[in-house]
């Protein structure tokens, strides 16, 4: 495994770092031993950061967590979220007495006395025009709740914006193959203000793990079967926003360019480490085996010119016009 630092906040996280919402809950069945045996299999490959919410299964990914802490000596740095839990989901509800509980519930579920990274869980766009629910975190911070905080954003413009905040140290941002926009601008100003860059859904929901197909079924309670088109959440999240067929069609192309002995789930993780900007990338993993593929991608050699060319001409037809202004 490789390390990157991660901003401001003093932490040198593994590059293939581990995406904990899978194994809370919305993903179909997911059995706790499974769980347990990926976050294993995670520490045992050098893995050290872990991203999770208060709102994964409900405090059901965080308690894992904290199990994982019980059951292994090694460090590791657990980043969580808080805000989803509010319904509704509005500007108003991120003030200090919400937060404040919310954080407080993370602390019991972690079973810790500090949270080592807190993100604002892809608040509504105005929460970023609010410094008083930053002055919160603050002095949260102050208190000893929590030892860095950042945000999880779903636009590009929220990010920027997040990012004139001094206290902020990282910003989750989708960004994949499918979702290009943030290598515009808003990774140069991360990097000026030496903001760490967690990538999320790296896989777009598992789209570029290459294995779906057409005739794919999701179980009742999988987000890509009831948000498909953002009824639940935002349209942006289940498979980063892009039409199933469009996903697939793009997949078929991308397939052509998978180096020698590596899958399309290791380029697009390795994709995504080409860019400096990031810190980490945080794929959903449900099973040890996906662990040891995913972790395999930071072995990889740097993608070529070429590579790196025709992934961005397949983005450039097949994905860019539908939805690159969106996020
Ligand atoms: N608003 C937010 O802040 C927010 C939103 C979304 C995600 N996140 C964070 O970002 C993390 C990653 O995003 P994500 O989990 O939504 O999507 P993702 O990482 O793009 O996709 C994860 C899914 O891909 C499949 N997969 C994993 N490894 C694979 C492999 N090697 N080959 C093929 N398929 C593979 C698994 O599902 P199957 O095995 O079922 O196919 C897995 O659940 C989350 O776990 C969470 O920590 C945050």
């Amino acid at each position: 495994m490789k390390y990157r630092k991660l901003g401001r906040t003093g932490f040198k996280v593994s590059e293939i770092s581990f995406g904990a919402w899978a194994i809370g809950g919305s993903w179909g069945e997911q059995r706790d031993e499974d769980s347990m045996a990926s976050l294993h299999r995670a520490l045992d490959l050098g893995v050290n950061f872990f991203d999770t919410a208060d709102v994964y299964g409900d405090g059901r990914s965080e308690r894992l967590l904290a199990r994982l802490k019980r059951e292994r000596r090694e460090p590791f740095h657990i980043a969580t979220k808080a805000g989803r839990r509010l319904s509704p989901h509005v500007a108003d509800g991120y003030n200090a007495k919400n937060l404040t509980a919310f954080i407080e519930r993370s602390l019991r579920n972690l079973n810790t006395d500090c949270l080592d990274l807190v993100q604002l869980h892809c608040p509504p766009a105005e929460v970023y025009y609010r410094p008083e629910v930053f002055e919160v975190i603050d002095r949260l911070t102050r208190a000893g709740k929590v030892a860095n905080y950042g945000v999880s954003v779903e636009k590009v413009e929220e990010a920027l914006k997040a990012i004139e905040y001094p206290g902020v140290k990282t910003v989750q941002i989708i960004f994949n193959m499918f979702r290009l926009r943030p290598a515009e601008l808003f990774f140069q100003e991360a990097r000026r203000r030496r903001v760490g860059v967690i990538a999320r859904v790296p896989l777009a929901s598992g789209m570029l793990g290459g294995r779906l197909k057409r005739s794919s079924r999701f179980a009742a309670d999988d987000h890509r079967n009831f948000n498909r088109h953002g009824e639940a959440f935002d349209r942006g999240e289940t498979f980063s926003g892009v039409d199933y067929e469009t996903g697939l069609r793009a997949v078929a192309r991308l397939q052509r360019l998978v180096p020698r002995g590596a899958t399309l789930s290791q380029m697009a993780l390795r994709w995504v480490l080409m860019f400096d900007a990031v810190s980490c990338v945080i794929p959903g993993v449900r099973r040890p085996d996906q662990m040891d593929e995913n972790a395999r991608a930071a072995e990889l050699k740097p993608l070529s010119r070429a590579t790196m060319t025709a992934v961005a001409r397949i983005y450039d037809r097949d994905i860019r016009p539908l939805v690159h202004q969106l996020w």
